[in-house]
């Protein structure tokens, strides 16, 4: 057969965890140059399959055969010399290392590195910073660094690598719209120019349909299709996924607001934040939008008590109150989703169960003890209420897929039924179906009374949702928007500012 310009080819792969069949006999191929889409739902066994091809896992059953060849990865070393690199959903926390060291650690430095070498370190990894446009200097930590900047940089080190085979699993998903851009451009420019073979996984589909040439489908761990880009479409997809047709629901609702649930007067960060004040009702779900970095996750931050501000006010329910700690923000009634959930939500060793009600003890306990079946009743309407896939309860949570460990920690501050729900990004890697549930869960909760803060890069979802929308651009509130004057041209005017401009000039 003629199967010179096929990369990497799969065959009958199986994979089995205790209690799920996470891949249950794949085969497809991908050819050299070719940019292949992997799409499915949560849990669908697309990272099982990367894990596979990066050396992470060794399949129970089927071959992997690269160019022409069968292989048998007994570790990450052992893929990266077949020159496969992997940029991975989950982030490693290596975030007391430097940009640079991060840049230079792994099993194989650079050919060209003379070893240790910082001054050569540095200059490299500034060069390379500048091809994203990034403003952060090599010697600065990686936990000091947004999300966004940390996945660009695990980025720009597997591009360091020169792979003929780049995975990419969910870049995009805390990227701004102008990153997502410079990375089409480097994988175009890889592909044309060194025939580089890219897999790419990616719950946004318009995506999708921009950078792929072709569209694997897995659902429940097996091949549903594959498909040419130019012969399918979005809706198409979905339906692959899902399995049915899917509508999207309008699920906005009106709602007669109540009572101010949260004011916050004062805000001020050094150049981060600056005078921020706006206030939340009982019923009222509030957007925040604005570019990346214009301040929106660090007024979420500011008032849980994560990080140290020059000053703030805040008051809930009319009663002015102190957060110095997370902690006492819960205590006051106010709950938080956080953007990096990875870091600040997920209790790895910890089963389902235990991370679902960690912050609601109360309402599964009766003084001293935890009542067990209140706990699994509360577990599983959680479960059910977001299709969260996982074989039991028991589950730890670190054998969840990434978007399902995402539906848990939603679950659990749910869960604590809070006076405000504060959200950034809360369907960050959650597949199409279950993100409409989400809106809808919001919806739900606004409509018995909660007050809901949301913060999203997406447009149409911050549109879909929010009764008002307050825009901020540089660490300042550009403007706000009632539902009747939403459209995106008035969004990116605000974040944009141009009256910003007009001042400096
Ligand atoms: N180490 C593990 N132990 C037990 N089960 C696992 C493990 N890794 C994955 N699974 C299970 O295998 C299935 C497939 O998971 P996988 O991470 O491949 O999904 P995915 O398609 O990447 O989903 P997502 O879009 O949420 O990232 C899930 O049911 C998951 O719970
Ligand atoms: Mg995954």
């Amino acid at each position: 057969m003629g199967n010179n310009d096929i990369w990497i080819e799969f065959n009958n792969i199986t994979k089995e965890f205790p209690g799920v069949k996470a891949l249950d006999g794949v085969s497809f191929g991908i050819k050299k140059g070719e940019v292949l889409a992997l799409c499915g739902e949560n849990g669908a066994g697309k990272s099982t399959l990367i894990n596979i091809c990066s050396g992470l896992y060794k399949p129970d059953g089927g071959k992997v055969v690269v160019k022409g060849e069968e292989v048998h990865f007994r570790s990450a070393r052992d893929a990266e010399d077949a020159k496969i690199a992997t940029v991975h959903q989950e982030i490693p926390a290596c975030l007391n290392m430097t940009i640079a060291e991060n840049m230079f650690l792994g099993p194989k430095p650079p050919s060209k590195m003379p070893l240790l070498d910082r001054k050569y370190m540095n200059e490299h990894t500034r060069e390379r910073l500048e091809v994203f446009g990034l403003t952060c200097s090599p010697g600065d930590k990686m936990g000091r660094l947004t999300l966004a900047e940390q996945s660009l940089i695990n980025i720009l080190k597997a591009l360091d690598s020169e792979p003929e085979f780049l995975i990419l699993d969910e870049p995009t998903s805390s990227l701004a719209d102008a990153q997502k851009d410079i990375l089409f451009a480097q994988i175009r420019k890889l592909r044309e120019g060194s025939g580089v073979t890219v897999l790419y996984v990616s719950h946004r589909l318009e995506e999708v349909m921009e950078i792929a040439d072709r569209v694997v489908v897995l659902k429940d761990g097996q091949f549903v299709n594959s498909k040419p880009i130019s012969e399918t479409s979005m809706d198409d997809i979905v339906r692959m996924m899902v399995g049915r047709d899917v509508e999207v629901a309008n699920v906005y609702t009106e709602r007669s607001v109540g009572d101010v649930a949260m004011k916050v007067t004062g805000l001020n960060r050094g150049r981060i934040l600056r005078d921020v004040n706006f206030e939340v009702r009982r019923g009222e779900i509030l957007g925040f939008s604005g570019f990346q970095g214009s301040g929106r996750t660090e007024i979420l931050r500011a008032i849980v008590g994560l990080d140290k501000v020059n000053s703030i006010n805040v008051e809930i329910e009319g009663k002015p109150v102190r957060i110095h700690r997370p902690e006492q923000a819960v205590q006051h009634g106010i709950a938080m989703i956080s953007e990096n959930r990875r870091d600040e939500g997920v209790i790895p060793n910890f089963d389902v169960e235990k991370n679902i009600i960690a912050s609601s003890l109360k309402r599964v306990s009766n003084g001293l003890f935890i009542n067990r079946s209140k706990t699994r009743e509360q577990t599983q309407r959680y479960v059910d209420m977001m299709s969260i896939k996982l074989s039991s309860g028991k589950q730890l949570m670190m054998n969840l897929s990434g978007g399902n460990q995402q539906k848990v920690i939603i679950g659990r501050w749910l869960m604590s039924d809070p006076i405000v729900l504060l959200c950034d990004e809360p369907t960050r890697g959650i597949d199409v179906g279950a993100k409409s549930e989400i809106h809808s869960i919001l919806m739900e909760l606004a409509n018995q009374g909660m007050a809901i803060v949301v913060v999203s890069s997406e447009l149409p979802e911050i549109m879909t949702i929010s009764d008002r929308i307050l825009v901020m651009c540089e660490g300042r509130m550009t403007g706000e928007l009632k539902r009747k004057e939403f459209s995106e041209e008035a969004i990116v005017a605000l974040a944009s500012d141009l009256s910003i401009g007009a001042r400096a000039s």
